[in-house]
């Protein structure tokens, strides 16, 4: 699949992932601002996509600087309204610090003379995006047996990474070698990535799925339809605990309870050393009305209260294994984390 998102030269476009799958709409982000708010709504969404996102509208908050205005200055406001507009996920913070590097390099510069380098970053991280993601699904694929039934959450896929995907690259890659019979795609309530965007891109691919609500992991487990569980990541603590769109948490302790592997899989630039554990991620709350409501249809009263935590968190305890590009990441995960990060 192509890349949901392609830089035209002075604005960021951008497959509008809140259309999906009824319409493919191309939306252009011409400012830092646009970015923001496309990654706020979810049109781009995933860790690593939204990283990448985050690099562009860094170059275009600088273009858009005015005449003699230092870049220093410039880019902390820039940086800061971007990572504003989500905060679990490692990967848009991670990327802004990349980019804070090549904007540090000569504060006194004018700001608008860093668009270009931004933009050459933003290709690099893209590049690189797509490097990690092969390897991850080489070694992903490997854990699999010929003939299992993988249950998946949320999106990982092209959608998610801007190339192979994540957890989605390991099950693509399962499938062209033999050893992937079906996957399990978790609706992903409330905003239903696993149905709207994961059975897109599987159909797509003409990979088996089958959907269910995200409530029916535990039957489906139950009558031993699932072998393994494969899901991505939003941020991973310095000891291993897994922060993943909400309901992961749901799926690891049951897939604990029928003794099934739970593996994760998420680039290095996902892992955040400076968060000792789960603990101390800081959690998304979207607004209620995604949960109340289903595209313009209310599904409560109007006067119900809704909680929305966007993700949650898996203690490192009910992990498997973490496929990054640098290896297959095993407990103690403090240890092999460190020695992931350092090679
Ligand atoms: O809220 P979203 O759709 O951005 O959440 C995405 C997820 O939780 C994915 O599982 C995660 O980013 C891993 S992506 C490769």
């Amino acid at each position: 699949m192509d890349a949901p998102l392609r830089w035209a030269g002075d604005a960021l476009e951008l497959l509008d992932q809140t259309r999906l799958p009824a319409e493919e709409v191309w939306i252009r982000c011409e400012s830092a601002e646009d970015v923001a708010d496309a990654i706020r709504r979810l049109a781009v969404r995933g860790a690593p996509l939204i990283g990448i996102a985050g690099a562009y509208g860094a170059a275009l908050g600088m273009r858009a600087a005015t005449e003699g205005e230092p870049a220093a200055a410039r880019f902390d406001a820039v940086a800061r309204l971007l990572a504003a507009s989500r905060p679990t996920a490692a990967n848009l913070g991670w990327a802004l610090e990349r980019a804070r590097e090549v904007a540090g390099r000569e504060p006194d510069k004018p700001a608008r003379d860093l668009a270009e380098p931004l933009v050459d970053l933003a290709e690099k991280l893209a590049a690189d995006q797509r490097a990690a993601d092969e390897r991850m699904a080489k070694l992903g694929a490997q854990l699999l047996e010929p003939g299992d039934r993988v249950l998946t959450h949320c999106n990982t896929g092209a959608l998610a990474t801007g190339a192979l995907g994540t957890a989605g690259g390991i099950l693509a890659e399962a499938w062209s070698a033999g050893r992937l019979a079906q996957v399990w795609v978790d609706e992903t309530r409330p905003l239903l990535q696993g149905a709207r965007l994961t059975a897109w891109e599987l159909a797509r691919a003409g990979i088996p799925f089958r959907l269910l609500t995200d409530a029916s992991a535990g039957i489906v487990m139950a009558r031993g339809l699932v072998d393994r569980v494969v899901v991505g990541a939003d941020r991973i603590a310095r000891n291993g605990d897994v922060a993943n769109k909400v309901g992961t948490y749901g799926v690891a302790v049951l897939a604990a309870r029928h003794r099934i592997p739970f593996y994760v899989a998420a680039p290095r630039s996902t892992i955040d050393l400076d968060t000792p554990t789960g603990d101390e991620v800081q959690i998304e709350e979207r607004d209620a009305t995604e949960v109340t409501t289903l595209g313009e249809v209310a599904i409560a009263p109007p006067d119900a209260g809704a909680v929305n935590f966007a993700f949650d968190v898996t203690p490192n305890e009910l992990v498997a294994a973490i496929v990054t590009e640098a290896g297959v990441l095993e407990p103690p995960y403090e240890e092999s984390i460190e020695r992931a990060l350092a090679a």
